[in-house]
């Protein structure tokens, strides 16, 4: 496991000189702000996918004030789509608070970024090291990857003692100059080459380095015990609608969607058809289908439910108050609202049947 610092970290910025990533938005400035709200939105996210949402959100909130007086469904609706909405509130928390905190300019470290509202330790060395040189280690899980296949690191990375093992192992490793580059590289490694699957080797710069190949089998790596337990739910998915309008209900704070517009859910068949035992009007199945999200697979039976439209204001209150905090919307707002992406394409698809009849 003793890989030379220098000839390591000096192949890595090589390679990302010549092979890397250049190009990308964020890569051309060294405003925190911008690196920040990259570095979020690329955690669990594929660049592709981020770089619409990127210059969305840029144009909209040009910077960490706009963004930190911004209301949070404005945000969500920005975010509808990126999943992992924690990151969202956490981002909007994180600008109030360098606002508040810090005039509204990010602190210029490492340590001081981290104890900002969902910036990690591995998030705040990569902004620190991209927009002030900070000589500071990152270990996210790509990077994980790459280095514990080139150290041969076999610890198990579900106990905390190996994670810090292999902190310690990324910041010996850690070049004396060209920080930004070889943070660089190693993201672009993990993305590009040294995959999860079928990495690479034969085109990675450090291949004649890496104790995961000698092994013979450099996908061994990282090794993480804990295996992700994943849930079924199932659900009702009801669509209400009453003069073209449609009734969202806001989801609660925390778990899947939190604080997103969403439609009103039931448990089962059984308990919706109780619940609207002697609604006037008429109920119609759409297609179910299964959302799959990291740790769970959730199978919604949308059922669309149309309240005439000379129903009076009274009875249909008398509804929609069983059915919690929510309120109508039009279609257009709805579809500007923060919304969970499934029901974002449901609308798209089926937004037909919300004309009147
Ligand atoms: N993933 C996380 N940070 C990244 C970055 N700065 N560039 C490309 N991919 C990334």
């Amino acid at each position: 496991m003793k890989l030379k610092p220098p000839s390591f970290s000096a192949r890595v910025i090589a390679w990302q000189q010549s092979h890397g990533r250049h190009t990308l938005p964020w890569q051309r400035t060294r405003d925190p702000y911008r690196v920040w709200l990259s570095e979020i939105m690329l955690q669990q996210t594929q660049v592709a996918t981020v770089l619409g949402y990127y210059e969305r959100f840029l144009q909209r909130f040009p910077d960490v004030r706009a963004l930190a007086d911004a209301g949070i469904d404005d945000v969500l609706a920005l975010w509808s789509g990126l999943g992992y909405y924690s990151r969202a509130r956490n981002l909007h928390r994180c600008a109030q608070a360098v606002v508040e905190r810090h005039g509204g300019h990010f602190p210029a470290g490492s340590a001081q970024l981290a104890e900002l509202p969902g910036i990690g330790r591995s998030t705040a060395a990569a902004i620190a090291a991209f927009c002030f040189g900070e000589r500071v280690a990152i270990l996210d899980g790509n990077v994980k990857r790459v280095l514990s296949r080139v150290l041969g690191f076999d610890g198990d990375l579900a106990t905390a003692s190996h994670e810090r093992q292999l902190w310690a192992e990324a910041t010996r490793l850690l070049p004396e100059r060209g920080i930004e580059a070889y943070t660089q590289g190693l993201m672009d490694l993990g993305a590009t080459l040294c995959l999860a699957r079928s990495p690479q080797c034969l085109l990675c710069p450090v291949h004649e380095d890496c104790a995961g190949l000698r092994t013979g089998s450099p996908e061994r790596f990282p090794v993480k015990s804990r295996k992700l337990k994943r849930g079924r739910r199932e659900h009702v998915w009801l669509w209400l609608q009453w003069r073209e309008r449609l009734w969202l209900a806001q989801r609660p704070d925390t778990g899947v969607w939190a604080g997103l517009w969403s439609l009103p859910e039931f448990d089962s068949t059984a308990d919706f058809e109780a619940a609207s035992v002697g609604w006037p009007g008429a109920g119609e199945g759409l297609p179910s289908f299964t959302h799959v999200l990291t740790h769970l697979d959730w199978t919604l039976h949308p059922m669309r439910w149309r309240l005439p439209d000379r129903v009076a204001g009274s009875r249909v209150e008398a509804i929609t108050d069983s059915l919690g905090a929510g309120r109508w919307f039009d279609l257009d707002d709805a579809l500007a609202a923060g919304l969970p992406a499934p029901l974002r394409k449901l609308l798209a698809a089926e937004s037909a049947g919300m004309t009147r009849r």
